[in-house]
């Protein structure tokens, strides 16, 4: 039995799974985040273990017969977040979020650090972890002084669970700290932003060994067994593991608060300047490349938030298929924009609007544009080299027959939308803690789900929509030259 663990920004995510993968149950707690300042984003290492405990208690409740057999563990999570803790291992002060931006200035600087964009193979964004470290020394300085580990969101959990400072390759490549094709820790990047190796958890896989459960939490829960804990990894790394992009070739477009594109890699091929991410996978020799945006279901939200009604509501009136482009123009850059601009300043924009437009323009627009926008990280992906030939299709934006339609006509990729099933981040955690306990092989546990559907692009519409494409790409250079 596995438990597979995702430390989400809003909630913790818990499944327990069994050894030819069909899941026992699910549990669900969840967490605040808090904003104390604009552009702050913060939240309670406490409240992590807190949520970890009543998850546990929920699925051993539901399940009495199943929980005593559990052997793995491991957790998925949220990236980039700076978990700080003294030499005893006290928590010294809410961790800092991959959704902060106080350390824009500080990641400008560090991008700019001769070597930085070689080694780590991307470019340093504000949320990444080194520039919030930069941040604290400067701002905060009597904490810093007292920094004797630095452990990722997850790893915190993990650290709760085994007691050990274990990190993995696939959230340590999103820090600015690590040699993304060495897989270690480099010390000249560590030297950038003032850190120390001492500082850095000790770096496994993520389908490795991490450490055994606390044998007193073992106790705790019921559990005579030594429970082996997975390196796990970052979310969007585990949720490929969930869905078995594992090789080149394979991807997929997640359309959730944000969208990716992303796209398993069997070498190391960065183009940091593209603003696509290179990171490693949670599996052994293997990367994968992927462009985010910002703002996915969230624009779509931010519509019926402000027009009064339902985001699935709103979508349901368009219908289930596309027929050509909209005037309406719509950029989703809400929160600014990682891929392909890096620019936290842009916003977001309305454009072309008329007087007959109604609601449904509206919605039409917003989603059109969030399509566009994974145009852009498709052609960022593909300027470094990377081909995809078709993508699965998750999250919830992927039960709007339109948007998918749409995104394949303008991927120009066929889209498969899987069968109802779990193949999330916790369902890949759970599959790397299979690999950590039982010795199996990545690739053995990690099948691609069940296809329900295959959506084609619809190429009799692809003139149109690419005219409307090139008219959203000449859209961003004349908006950020605005005053
Ligand atoms: C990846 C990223 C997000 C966070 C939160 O670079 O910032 O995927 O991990 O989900």
């Amino acid at each position: 039995m596995f438990l597979g663990l995702d430390l989400g920004t809003s909630g913790l995510r818990a499944l327990l799974v069994r050894v030819d993968g069909s899941v026992v149950g699910s549990a669900e707690a969840t967490y605040p985040v808090s904003h104390p300042q604009s552009g702050w984003s913060e939240q309670n290492p406490a409240d992590w273990v807190t949520a970890c405990e009543s998850v546990v208690a929920k699925l051993r409740a539901a399940h009495p017969q199943d929980w005593p057999d559990l052997s793995g563990i491991a957790v998925a999570g949220q990236m980039h977040g700076a978990t700080l803790l003294d030499a005893k291992d006290d928590v010294l002060r809410p961790c800092i979020l991959w959704n902060d931006t106080r350390s824009f200035a500080e990641a400008t600087e560090l991008d700019g650090q001769p070597g930085m964009r070689e080694i780590s193979g991307n470019i340093v964004f504000p949320g990444f972890t080194a520039p919030k470290l930069v941040w604290l020394a400067r701002h905060e300085p009597k904490i810093f002084e007292r920094v004797a580990k630095v452990l990722l969101p997850k790893d915190y959990l993990t650290f709760w669970l085994t007691g050990e400072h274990v990190s993995e390759m696939s959230d340590a490549a999103g820090t600015a700290w690590l040699d993304v094709e060495k897989r270690a820790w480099s010390p000249e990047l560590l030297d950038a932003s003032g850190m120390r190796m001492d500082q850095m958890p000790r770096l496994v896989e993520g389908s490795a060994l991490a450490g055994r459960l606390r044998a007193s939490l073992a106790q705790d829960w019921g559990i005579s067994q030594p429970v082996a804990v997975a390196g796990g990894g970052g979310d969007n790394a585990v949720a490929a593991c969930g869905v078995g992009a594992l090789t080149e070739g394979d991807g997929f477009v997640s359309l959730g608060t944000s969208g990716v594109l992303l796209a398993a890699k069997d070498s190391f091929a960065p183009m940091p300047e593209t603003a696509v991410h290179t990171f490693c996978h949670a599996i052994p020799e293997t990367w994968y490349q992927m462009g985010v945006i910002l703002a996915a279901t969230d624009s779509l939200n931010w519509l019926a938030r402000n027009l009064g009604q339902d985001a699935a509501a709103l979508s349901k009136a368009l219908g289930d298929r596309i027929d050509g482009p909209g005037k309406m123009r719509f950029l989703p850059y809400l929160s600014g924009e990682r891929t392909p601009h890096n620019d936290s300043s842009i916003r977001g924009a309305l454009l072309n609007l008329d007087i007959a437009h109604g609601p449904a323009d509206l919605t039409q627009a917003v989603m059109e544009g969030v399509a566009f926008a994974l145009r852009d990280n498709l052609e960022a992906l593909k300027s470094t080299g990377t081909k995809l030939d078709r993508v699965l299709a998750i999250g919830g934006g992927a039960q709007s027959p339109y948007w998918v339609e749409l995104c394949a006509t303008l991927l120009d990729l066929p889209i498969d939308l899987p069968a109802k099933g779990e193949f999330g981040a916790a369902m890949g955690a759970a599959r790397l803690a299979q690999c950590a306990a039982t010795g199996a092989a990545p690739k053995d546990v990690m099948s691609a789900p069940e296809v329900a559907r295959t959506v084609p692009p619809r190429p009799e519409l692809q003139p149109a929509y690419e005219e409307a494409y090139q008219a959203f790409r000449a859209t961003y250079p004349a908006l950020k030259d605005l005053p």
